[in-house]
């Protein structure tokens, strides 16, 4: 049997050169460019954006198109994720996408959320194959680009379907390769990932096939890529305040950041934040991003609820300086 490429080994997405093989994984309402710059920043290979609506883009939706789909210059190779299920929707939504200098796109076919899979997208679209390939050909026809899909392995306990959809994708759709999230829909996000599953399709298509699931640190990602076979690795959960992994995982850096550095990475945040969205935005949307951080601080709870409830810009930056310096005390 070959040997597995080291994780440092770069490959190509239809013909896009990636110069590692680990990526941050599409990450709704979080995956924006700063966040996955900040994955860069560390090592990352390739980001993939958050769910970006179709529709919104095809539609003009201001916030769908000057938010969502903005790409900082020093990201590339970036990918763009368009969720829908109008292939016509879906031709302009990546034409759209592909003029704003994504590198790749991507459809999701994974989203187990009601809101989606009642639209008829997501993960809805392993039930509808015919359509998951016209929106596939349609996606590439429109934008040009090379077209990933990411999936699940199926539906509900014992269902393969997206196992069998991943690969038409890739004989009838010309899909240039498949994220694989070896979960059911019905899962969600608990549970094992079925990383023997995964390797089986590895083995069944001729593209990269990223695997996704369960990579909750560098020890995980390493074990999922070996028990996987997988060309790639994509980081979820385990990257949200903790960039770190991709350091861990592509280069030297093993042991974990401390206090100054964990501050100093969140200042950055709150800085880039404000230059997205403004300070009275970013300051409520930054609420769901402190935890991430604190969660790795030894401090009294009472200093981490007062960052975590505060919507200013101003004292959320004067409470991580005193963390930084140690001056953090509750009172
Ligand atoms: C908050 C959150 C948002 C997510 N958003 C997306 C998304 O927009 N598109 C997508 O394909 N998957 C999305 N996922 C799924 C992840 O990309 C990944 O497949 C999943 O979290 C499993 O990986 P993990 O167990 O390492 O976290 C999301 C997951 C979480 C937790």
């Amino acid at each position: 049997m070959a040997e597995q490429p080291s994780l440092n080994d770069p490959f190509e997405i239809g013909g896009v050169r990636i110069p590692n093989r680990v990526m941050l994984a599409p990450l709704a309402g979080i995956g924006n460019w700063f966040v996955r710059l900040q994955a860069k920043r560390y090592g990352a290979g390739m980001a993939v954006s958050e769910m970006v609506s179709s529709f919104g883009l095809h539609y003009g939706n201001d916030r769908t198109l000057n938010e969502m789909l903005r790409i900082h210059p020093d990201e590339h190779p970036v990918s763009v994720q368009l969720f829908g299920q109008d292939p016509g929707v879906m031709a302009s939504a990546a034409s759209i996408a592909a003029g704003r200098g994504a590198d790749l796109i991507d459809i999701n076919m994974g989203c187990p959320v009601p809101k989606v899979r009642r639209t008829g997208a997501g993960a809805e679209l392993l039930s509808d194959p015919e359509l998951a390939l016209e929106l596939a050909r349609a996606a590439a026809e429109g934008g040009g680009l090379p077209v990933t899909v990411k999936l699940r392995s199926g539906l509900m306990p014992g269902d393969r379907s997206g196992y069998e959809l991943a690969i038409r994708l890739v004989e009838e759709a010309g899909v240039a390769a498949i994220g694989f999230h070896p979960r059911v829909a019905k899962q969600g996000h608990k549970g094992s990932p079925d990383y023997a599953m995964a390797r089986e399709l590895g083995r069944a298509i001729a593209v990269p096939m990223v695997i996704s699931g369960g990579l909750s640190s560098a020890d995980a990602a390493r074990r999922a890529y070996e028990q996987s076979g997988a060309d790639a690795v994509m980081i979820a959960r385990g990257s949200l305040g903790y960039p770190w992994v991709f350091a861990q995982l592509t280069g030297d850096r093993i042991e974990p950041p401390d206090q100054v550095e964990l501050m100093d990475e969140l200042a950055w945040v709150i800085d880039r934040a404000e230059e997205h969205m403004g300070p009275e935005r970013a300051g409520r949307y930054l609420r769901k991003f402190y935890p991430w951080y604190l969660d790795r601080v030894d401090l009294p709870k009472l200093v981490k609820n007062e960052l975590c409830q505060t919507a200013g810009l101003d004292r959320a930056r004067e409470i991580v300086a005193e963390i930084r310096h140690g001056k953090a005390v509750a009172v």
